[in-house]
């Protein structure tokens, strides 16, 4: 375990005031990448549904998916805590269906930890997943998998009410277990608040500068995703426009004859 993030190294980070970088992967290549230039949280998050498999949302993707991905993600990666996310309706019902799924994260998909969405009525379903010795991330905020409740993926925290049921729920989840807590799209002064009041890390997503961490989807910083830009995310390498020039000089290349040359043929 030496120089492997854990947990609790996490929560030291956050102590000393060391910011965690976390960013999503869902295949080997990549999530050997991120690991080597000191990514410390590598989630293989359900947003595979809509930037690997083509969704409109995340709801479609399954257990099976997910831990196909996760376990090559978790095969590549040797600094980096992996944390696996838990698809929609594979945690929802019971505590005794999350505890099902949460454990075949850790056995089959070979992560870390695992992730799950939700506020104040997860707290027993956390509970019994934690009992069981499994680390949780908690993520509420905007949680895309109730998309269709909040109509949208839209702010939330807006409202004095909201903001007061969304410290709650950190609170809630914080007692509850959590070892650490993804604040998505919410005012930066609410999440400033919620980092204040908790002693977990808290880790955003289009919530501002005073998180303990960020994390980014990979394809929406890679620019590869182009169906919608949220204000939140930062294009480190704009390679959508990048991987449409290398296509299309390649079928030029095909069909003028000029590739294969010379150098890339056997005599
Ligand atoms: O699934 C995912 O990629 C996520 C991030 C947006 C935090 O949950």
């Amino acid at each position: 375990m030496a120089g492997k993030i854990t947990t609790a190294v996490l929560q030291e980070m956050t102590a000393r005031g060391e910011k965690i970088a976390m960013l999503t992967a869902y295949d080997y290549l990549t999530a050997e990448i991120i690991d080597k230039v000191g990514v410390d949280v590598i989630l293989v998050g359900d947003t595979l549904a809509m930037v690997v498999a083509g969704h409109e949302t995340t709801l479609p993707i399954t257990l099976e998916n997910m831990l196909y991905h996760t376990e090559i993600v978790a095969r590549a990666t040797k600094r980096a805590l992996v944390v696996g996310d838990l698809p929609f309706m594979s945690y929802q019902v019971s505590p005794e269906q999350a505890l099902v799924s949460a454990g075949r994260m850790m056995k089959e998909g070979r992560a870390h930890a695992v992730k799950l969405e939700g506020g104040r009525r997860m707290v027993p379903t956390i509970k019994r997943i934690v009992g069981a010795g499994i680390p949780i991330m908690g993520h509420i905020g905007l949680t895309p998998q109730s998309v269709f409740k909040f109509g949208g993926y839209k702010l939330q925290g807006g409202t004095a009410n909201e903001a007061q049921r969304i410290l709650e729920s950190a609170k809630a989840l914080e007692n509850a277990g959590c070892f650490a807590l993804v604040l998505e799209k919410i005012p930066q002064g609410l999440a400033a608040r919620v980092s204040e009041a908790l002693t977990i890390p808290t880790i955003g997503i289009g919530a501002g500068p005073h998180c303990d961490g960020q994390v980014l989807v990979l394809h929406d910083m890679l620019g590869i995703f182009e169906k919608f830009h949220p204000k939140f995310v930062k294009v480190y390498a704009n390679l959508g426009p990048l991987m449409r020039d290398a296509f299309s000089r390649y079928v030029a290349d095909v069909k003028q004859g000029v590739f294969p040359a010379p150098e890339h043929s056997y005599d």
